[in-house]
């Protein structure tokens, strides 16, 4: 037998010997289609490749293509499990051609993987071509020898494929398999045809127009060539059964979770079995894919998914979480050839698990309340619409979980009713927040919102994406269009990789830009840049977008493209936060908790609870730790999950902040000599719905500028990273050579030289104070001849220094006393703008005379105020000494008595 796992690679083989480039699928969340919520076919990934605005080194291409059909236009959600066919994740196989071979190549290569490669019996296949499509019929009878009979034209629709409204387009052919006559169905185009009997198995599109907003079309510049064919499909056919299910690899799954749940496989519960069996692989792999759980857009489509299947497993009678018991089979039956799969295992077994013990707490209630509502009903009547809101308001049961718990009683539910108790509860929402006095412009944000529904952030996993223009608000007025250059507003779109400014991370920078035309010939019909991202009420983000060029209309496409070194640096810094706060509290203590942060591109800064200064040990500590964890170059890993939980686990969470009812909780570094990724060796956890780094090592380095004071018991701590730091150490280096060349002295020996130098420095200062004293005594540098004159019956010397300052005055007023042996002495120094002034007075005079007295009055003199000390001995100042004379004067008054 041909296993999937087989058939996958015979295909790729296949087209890899006819110069075929194997390209990986592109992740499930489209990034260049910002109309599809999740890839679902092979061209998605490949759209710009055919308009001509893209070019690659390689013309022809072939994947396997991982595709969701759920939430969205293409929705397979309510068949999955009731019909052989529908599953809400599948694998299309692919051959592409871009601008290479056309359908002359094509036809013959689909004929011979499907007759010559899978060996599939030629009388068993026919098809179908496009009414008008003469040279496909042609080729088919011509060229692969198919009997006339056996090629059908159709006039419909189903040979025309379109990517979606717009987007290249062109006619196909299609290949069906007869499954024989003992299964009922007609051919295509029959009024039985929507039979079991003839199933398409593969369409070959032939891409050769481009459709248009206002429905025209032009022909695309070249034509190609866009294949797909559902790989469980044609596995089952292979595998000579027409249910999906059936597959070997399906099978394995179904098989797991009748093992897991010990219910076996009987026609009573298999259809539980292939829900699960069919979720399992649709959560997994969005998750593989960086969608989580939320209330909101694509992570609310992957909620519902989970739910119908936890349902499911209730049903099975499953007493404990069954989900992520079964992640390990789908991990060995896909994780080959899709390694993101076994990367990410371990965080989707913890969603998983974490998600269904918290549904399971309201599942059975839940259950409960629907069946009493039921039992009241009458026969076949609808559940009421306040019903089903309930269970969706207090239960947690997305209105599909009722509609798919009701289909099996063949009831519905009044879906009109669910829309207006939504209504109700988001004008109470709405009213609530109006009141909260917020910006005015408050209910414009909210109208948007209930229009098209949050923003979905695309932004955990990549930089550039596509976005629809769905409202653009100029001073607090919804406008239409951004119109001339230099034009601003804040503009939303469904969808963006930018980060919204919040939790101390700023908001990103980047452009937008509409680019039409060709790879060649392209023209650049809009181009604006965003210097701010904002939240506004009701889950949206609003871009500051400027016009650059051209003109921006609300529902136009645009290319979003974030600055991407500007966001390395915010993550680096946004990363080295957590391991900061880390490296805080085992160097400090518990009692450190964060008060605040900023992660801007050029620096962090890191606000925390702790009353002392830090020491240089305590830095240098910090330091050494958060580069420790850097050159671990751990993981960096986020999962969702409720805060109890989070706080369970030890995440760091903001002390007085309301949490919703889910947390992204990032995890980083494991501690040295534990196992790695147990959860309990994790050395970072915190709550933060901020960007990250993908591994520690990506921060590069980290260097703090110090610690400072913030605010009463909160100190300060800024930092650098990565380049940043780098260039920081290298100014401080440069630094030091500066000064070690002054010096004349290598870097290494600066301390020791600027510690000598001050020594020296503080020698020659006393020495230059002790050489002035000598000169004063001297009589160098007076104004006056240190003469003693008789005053009033008292030996007086009175002099006037230049070049002395206060501080030497007493000293050489003791020495002028001891000359005098009996009488009194007044120093008046002029030194830097400032006069000091010293007065003395011999021991055997002190009861008649005071130098308080004579410092006083000389101060006086000189303009100023005060003075004091002892009688024997004291000091004053005034601003100048021009006024010395005086100020003798005034000492020669009180001598004379
Ligand atoms: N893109 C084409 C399809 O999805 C092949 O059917």
């Amino acid at each position: 037998m041909q296993t999937l796992n087989d058939i996958r690679s015979t295909f790729l083989s296949y087209f890899k010997n006819q110069g075929h480039e194997v390209v990986a699928s592109s992740p499930l969340v489209p990034r260049n289609d910002p109309t599809l919520m999740f890839a679902n076919s092979g061209m998605v990934q490949f759209k710009n490749l055919f308009t001509g605005v893209e070019t690659r080194a390689y013309s022809r291409a072939s994947t396997s293509q991982k595709c969701v059909r759920a939430g969205g236009k293409h929705n397979d959600l309510d068949n999955v499990g009731m019909t052989a066919r529908h599953l809400t994740f599948f694998e299309m196989l692919g051959n592409f051609s871009f601008g290479d071979y056309f359908k002359e190549q094509a036809i013959p290569y689909a004929w011979e993987v499907l007759t010559k490669e899978l060996h599939i019996p030629k009388e068993k296949l026919l098809v179908t071509v496009y009414h008008t499509d003469d040279e496909a019929a042609r080729i088919w009878k011509e060229v692969v020898g198919l009997p006339e009979d056996r090629i059908i034209r159709i006039a419909t629709d189903d040979n025309f494929w379109r990517m979606g409204p717009t987007g290249p387009c062109g006619p196909c052919t299609e290949i069906f398999y007869d499954h024989g006559e003992h299964i009922w169905g007609g051919p295509p185009g029959s009024p039985e045809e929507d039979g079991d009997r003839f199933i398409e198995i593969w369409n070959v599109v032939f891409m050769q127009d481009e459709q248009f907003d206002d429905g025209t079309t032009k022909p695309l510049p070249m034509q190609s060539i866009d294949t797909g064919m559902g790989l469980e499909r044609i596995s089952s056919l292979l595998q000579g059964t027409n249910n999906v299910f059936e597959t070997d690899l399906m099978r394995a799954l179904v098989e797991a979770s009748a093992d897991a749940t010990s219910t076996g496989t009987e026609h009573s519960v298999i259809t539980h079995h292939r829900v699960i069996a069919d979720h399992l692989r649709s959560t997994s792999f969005l998750m593989a894919d960086g969608v989580m759980p939320s209330n909101d857009g694509r992570g609310y489509v992957l909620r519902r998914i989970m739910r119908r299947a936890m349902r499911h497993a209730h049903l099975l009678g499953a007493k404990d979480p069954l989900m992520h018991q079964l992640v390990p089979a789908l991990v060995r039956q896909m994780g080959a050839a899709y390694p993101e799969l076994g990367q990410a295992q371990s965080m989707i077994e913890q969603t998983l698990l974490q998600e269904e013990t918290r549904f399971k707490q309201t599942l059975e209630r839940g259950l409960k309340l629907l069946d009493d509502e039921i039992g009241a009903l009458p026969d076949g009547a609808a559940l009421p619409g306040a019903t089903a809101f309930k269970l969706y308001d207090t239960y947690g049961f997305p209105l599909d979980l009722t509609q798919d718990a009701l289909r099996e009683q063949g009831r519905g539910v009044d879906t009109d009713g669910f829309d207006i108790a939504m209504a109700e509860q988001k004008a109470k929402a709405r009213a609530a927040w109006s009141g909260s006095g917020e910006a005015a412009d408050a209910t414009i944000w909210f109208d948007v919102a209930d229009e098209h529904g949050a923003t979905d952030f695309l932004g955990y996993d990549t930089e550039v994406a596509e976005g629809v223009v769905l409202a653009i608000v100029s001073d607090g007025k919804k406008t239409d269009a951004l119109e001339k250059v230099g034009d601003a507003a804040w503009v939303v779109f469904n969808q963006t990789p930018f980060y919204a400014e919040s939790g101390g991370q700023v908001g990103d920078h980047g452009y937008v830009r509409i680019v039409e035309g060709t790879h060649e010939v392209s023209e650049t019909r809009f181009s604006g840049h965003v210097s701010d991202v904002q939240k506004r009420g009701g889950g949206l983000f609003a871009h500051y977008v400027t016009v650059d060029t051209g003109r921006l209309d609300v529902g136009d496409a645009v290319q979003l493209a974030v600055t991407h070194d500007r966001r390395t640096a915010i993550r680096a810094n946004h990363s080295a936060t957590h391991l900061l706060h880390e490296a805080l509290r085992e160097t400090l203590g518990d009692h450190v908790a964060q008060r605040g942060s900023l992660n801007a591109e050029d620096r962090l800064r890191f606000d925390f609870s702790h009353s002392s200064a830090l020491s240089p040990e305590q830095l240098a500590k910090v330091e050494a730790d958060v580069n420790r964890y850097i050159r671990q170059n751990a993981p960096v890993e986020t999962r969702i999950m409720t805060p109890d939980d989070a706080r369970e686990m030890g995440a760091q969470a903001l002390f007085g902040e309301k949490y919703g009812d889910e947390v992204r909780v990032v995890s980083m570094g494991h501690k040295a000599g534990s196992g790695k990724g147990a959860s309990g060796d994790t050395y970072s956890l915190e709550l933060c719905g901020g960007t990250h780094v993908r591994q520690t090592g990506d921060i590069g380095a980290f260097v703090t500028l110090g610690d400072s004071a913030s605010s009463a018991g909160v100190r300060r701590i800024e930092a650098l990273t990565g380049a940043a730091a780098m260039e920081h150490l290298r100014t401080q280096d440069q630094r030091l050579a500066a000064v070690a060349l002054d010096l004349k002295a290598q870097p290494a020996d600066v301390p020791e030289r600027v510690r000598s130098l001050m020594e020296e420095r503080r020698a020659l200062a006393g020495e230059v104070a002790q050489l002035r004293r000598a000169l004063a005594m001297a009589g160098g540098g007076g104004t006056a001849t240190p003469e003693a004159r008789d005053v009033g019956g008292t030996a007086f010397m009175a002099q006037v220094l230049a070049g002395v300052t206060g501080r030497d005055l007493p000293a050489l007023v003791d020495q002028f006393k001891e000359k005098l042996g009996s009488g009194a002495v007044l120093l008046i120094a002029e030194a830097d703008g400032k006069a000091a002034v010293a007065a003395g007075v011999t021991q055997d005079l002190t009861g008649a005379l005071s130098a308080v007295d004579m410092v006083k009055a000389a101060v006086a003199a000189l303009g100023g105020k005060g003075g004091g000390g002892r009688p024997d001995m004291a000091q004053g100042g005034a601003k100048d000494a021009t006024q010395a004379d005086a100020a003798i004067a005034a000492v020669e008054t009180i001598l004379k008595g």
